[in-house]
């Protein structure tokens, strides 16, 4: 018994897995994450220079200060200096020893008399922005005990003034800055980074959540046409996303109903099928007994009368093998093609008294290769839209002519099937070898044309409109001499 797929087949079983609940808070970690160092990255960048710039300022600050103090005590002092207001001098300018060069002259204004190894020399008049970071960062590391001298020119009175100070004074000052930086630094990131979080969430990690479950929804249920993805409307990539998603779903939903649609027609074709065999069965029987009747007339109809059942049987045979959506492989041999297209003539109902003039120019002994039914099947197809064509035109002042040539040549036989009917319709044209959708009659199906291409191609060969207008319709179909696909 045919079996037809369609609603009987099981839809197959999905897992049912949640693909987007580990991911949704991978991304949006991801971004914070990646925000906060980006933007420590970007301090960093920023941080170093600016210790730099900090050292310059603290030193020339406290040169400042000393030379503010020392012109107030070389006022008072007339340039000698008691120990205490030397001491007094010394400890507001952080420094061990303050001296001035004035034309050409140094000066030793006051010194502690702490006198160890000076370690670096630094001049802030002349100081690059390279020296000046190496420097900064340097310090940092020094032992805190260890002295620096540092000069550069006076503000007033003209010359250079020069402080030997020891580390850790700028040492701290540099790390108490340093720690201010890096705290505000931090600050500014979480802030910046909680901002950037928020947009990018708002922007891209929501609408990617709701593409994807969406897409969830859809792909459990794609026939539901509410689960259609509905676009925000945005006019950026997300946007474009989202209505290319709308438009994959509604092809793949019609495209879903047109396949369920020819599934359900292949469980009915299957159904009709069986009932069909059963009472071709029974008029196989009684033909059968027709054969032994001695009436002349029914001795001459019987034979053809079982051979034309006897087709019907293989036919409902090949629709199990059409559900299955493929033609059983031509079984080829020689056959005389006037006598295939003899049958066809037999099979419409043709003869002397018809409406329709039949004419065969195939020469008598043409043979071509194929598979005896499958080359009786295309011709009967198309030779049964010519006359179907013709008969509906009901134009009794038109002569209708249904001719069925060949021409055999080197490569193979060229057939040509030409009615003088209405022509093809200029819409259909381009859908004539596409499965129901090219028929414009009442009760037909659209797949006569779809089973002659395929049959054709089985055998290698190829089958074409040659022309067809209102005057009629020419068919060309080739079969190359042991074509095979
Ligand atoms: N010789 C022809 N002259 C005019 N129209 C034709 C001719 N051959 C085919 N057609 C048009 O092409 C359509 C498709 O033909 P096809 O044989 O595929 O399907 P059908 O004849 O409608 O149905 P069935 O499946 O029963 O054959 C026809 O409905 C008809 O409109
Ligand atoms: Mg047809």
């Amino acid at each position: 018994m045919a079996q037809g797929g369609g609603t009987e087949q099981k839809k197959e079983q999905q897992p049912e897995v949640n693909h987007f609940d580990g991911v949704k808070r991978g991304l949006s970690v991801k971004l914070l994450l990646l925000t906060i160092i980006f933007i420590m990255i970007a301090e960093i960048l920023i941080f170093v220079p600016s210790m730099a710039n900090f050292r310059n300022t603290w030193l020339r600050t406290h040169l400042d200060n000393a030379e503010a103090a020392s012109i107030v005590y070389l006022d008072i002092a007339n340039e000698r200096l008691s120990d205490d207001a030397a001491m007094k001098l010394l400890e507001t300018a952080q420094a061990n020893t303050i001296a001035f060069r004035l034309e050409g002259r140094s000066q030793l204004l006051a010194t502690s008399g702490t006198l160890t190894e000076i370690v670096e020399h630094i001049d802030l008049a002349n100081a690059t922005p390279f020296s000046s970071i190496t420097s900064a960062m340097g310090m940092l590391y020094m032992p805190s005990d260890a002295q620096y001298r540092v000069f550069d020119a006076t503000r007033s009175i003209g010359g250079e003034i020069e402080l030997v100070q020891e580390m850790k004074y700028i040492q701290a000052a540099l790390w108490k800055y340093a720690r201010n930086i890096l705290f505000l630094s931090l600050l500014i990131s979480v802030f910046a980074a909680a901002l950037v979080y928020l947009a990018l969430y708002r922007l891209i990690v929501l609408p990617i959540i709701r593409i994807s479950s969406n897409m969830d929804a859809f792909s459990k249920e794609p026939e539901n046409a509410a689960l259609i993805y509905q676009p925000s409307g945005r006019g950026d990539e997300i946007g474009v996303a989202e209505s290319r998603l709308t438009f994959l779903q509604t092809d793949l939903r019609k495209t879903l109903k047109q396949k369920q649609h020819l599934a359900d027609l292949g469980l009915a074709v299957a159904k009709i099928n069986h009932d069909l065999r059963n009472i071709l069965a029974s008029a196989q029987l009684f033909s059968d007994r027709l054969t032994s009747l001695p009436d002349p007339t029914v001795q001459r109809f019987a034979p053809k009368l079982i051979r034309t059942i006897d087709r019907a049987v293989d036919y409902t045979k090949s629709v199990i093998d059409y559900g299955k959506a493929v033609e059983a492989p031509p079984e080829r041999r020689n056959l005389l093609l006037r006598s295939v297209a003899e049958d066809v003539r037999e099979a419409l109902g043709l003869d002397q008294g018809s409406e329709i003039r039949w004419q065969a120019n195939i020469d008598d002994m043409l043979e071509i290769n194929g598979d005896p039914e499958q080359v009786f099947r295309v011709l009967m197809n198309l030779c049964r839209n010519a006359h179907q064509a013709m008969r509906d035109m009901h134009d009794e002042d038109r002569e209708h002519l249904l001719c069925v040539s060949a021409e055999q040549s080197d490569e193979g036989t060229a057939i040509r099937v030409k009615d003088t009917g209405p022509g093809i319709p200029e819409h259909i044209q381009p859908k004539l070898f596409n499965a129901f959708q090219a028929s414009t009659k009442a009760g037909g199906t659209g797949l006569g044309m779809t089973i002659a291409a395929e049959l054709v191609r089985a055998h290698g060969g190829t089958i074409d409109i040659e022309k067809t207008d209102a005057d009629g319709t020419i068919f060309k179909i080739f079969m190359p001499h042991n074509g095979a696909e």
